[in-house]
């Protein structure tokens, strides 16, 4: 893995296409610089592109980009899919996020700080939502794990909760009352821990799109979808199980766990098959979304909790 400190949009390498395809191109590119071919601008100036972290390789085709940008969840803009042009009303600068709770050490960060303390890394990962949808998109950022040590957490934290931003000047979603706003989501602090927890700040190579949550998301792709918190402004470290939102809204179809399941089905649809986005393919839902290599070991003693709802 090659981890250096370009900010979350400074890729020059985008691969949009298959895998192999990407992989190909930048043997190219690594091969063109060892023979002294890359121009002397470049060399200068564009910093090295980021390699996908290996150990999560997408097993599939990327989505295309425009599709993972025009088709969001966003409820505090529309509970419709194509909000995109509304998000772009949401200020991402100034932006700031608190980290606080259980921990020895509360800090507020500036976005801008935080994309240059934390070294940036690519990761290539399903997303499949609890609609039965999913994609696999490039996001950049870092583990959550990193931020977390940053504040230094107590002992006694045992759940990592992330609130999402409330602007209702650009957010119509707001007026809608039966919903209970903020969007909040969490995680146990072991699941917040684990190596696949990451904290997004770019996707396809440029800083994080509003639609998408920017200018900073939760991503956890084990689980479904609607865990991956957008447009963070406060994590705090507690000891409670905070109410989360869809949970708290519909507790007989979401739960606080939310692991990817195909046996388990939505109470009104099943979950054995998931539709890629951009097309009309459909392929066999993996649990734990195929990653239960790095997190199935978290649930070894929770067998008795509503683990995929
Ligand atoms: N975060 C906030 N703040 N508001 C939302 O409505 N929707 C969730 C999740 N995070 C949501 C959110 C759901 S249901 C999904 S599937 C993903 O965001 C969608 O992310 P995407 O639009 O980047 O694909």
């Amino acid at each position: 893995m090659l981890i250096h400190n370009p900010r979350g949009w400074e890729l020059p390498e985008r691969a949009v296409t298959p895998e192999a395809l990407a992989l190909g191109r930048r043997h190219l590119i690594a091969g063109a610089a060892a023979l002294g071919l890359a121009s002397p601008a470049a060399r200068a100036d564009t910093p090295p592109p980021l390699t996908p972290d290996p150990r999560f390789p997408p097993g599939r085709a990327l989505t295309a980009e425009k599709d993972a940008e025009t088709y969001n969840n966003y409820y505090e803009f529309s509970d419709d899919k194509d909000l995109w042009e509304d998000a772009k009303s949401l200020p991402l600068r100034p932006w700031t996020i608190a980290v606080d709770g259980m921990v020895a050490k509360p800090q507020t960060f500036a976005i801008d700080d935080i994309l240059n303390k934390m070294p940036q890394e690519e990761r290539i990962y399903r997303h499949r939502c609890v609609e039965a949808w999913a994609m696999t998109v490039p996001w950049t950022g870092f583990p959550l794990r990193r931020l977390l040590a940053a504040v230094e957490p107590l002992g006694s934290a045992k759940y990592v909760v992330f609130q999402t931003a409330m602007l209702p000047k650009v957010m119509p979603g707001l007026s809608q009352p039966w919903y209970p706003w903020p969007y909040v989501e969490g995680l146990t602090i072991d699941e917040a821990e684990n190596d696949l927890a990451f904290v997004a700040t770019g996707l396809y190579g440029k800083p994080l799109p509003p639609q998408n949550g920017g200018p900073i998301r939760l991503v956890v792709p084990w689980k479904y979808g609607f865990k991956s918190a957008k447009s963070l402004v406060k994590i705090t470290l507690s000891d409670k199980r905070p109410a989360v939102f869809w949970q708290s809204i519909q507790p007989r179809e979401y739960g606080f766990w939310a692991n990817v399941n195909p046996n388990v089905a939505h109470p009104r649809w099943s979950q054995a098959s998931e539709r890629l986005l951009g097309s009309n393919e459909r392929v066999p839902t993996q649990i734990y979304n195929g990653y239960g290599a790095f997190v199935a070991s978290l649930y070894a003693d929770r067998m008795t909790e509503p683990l995929f709802m």
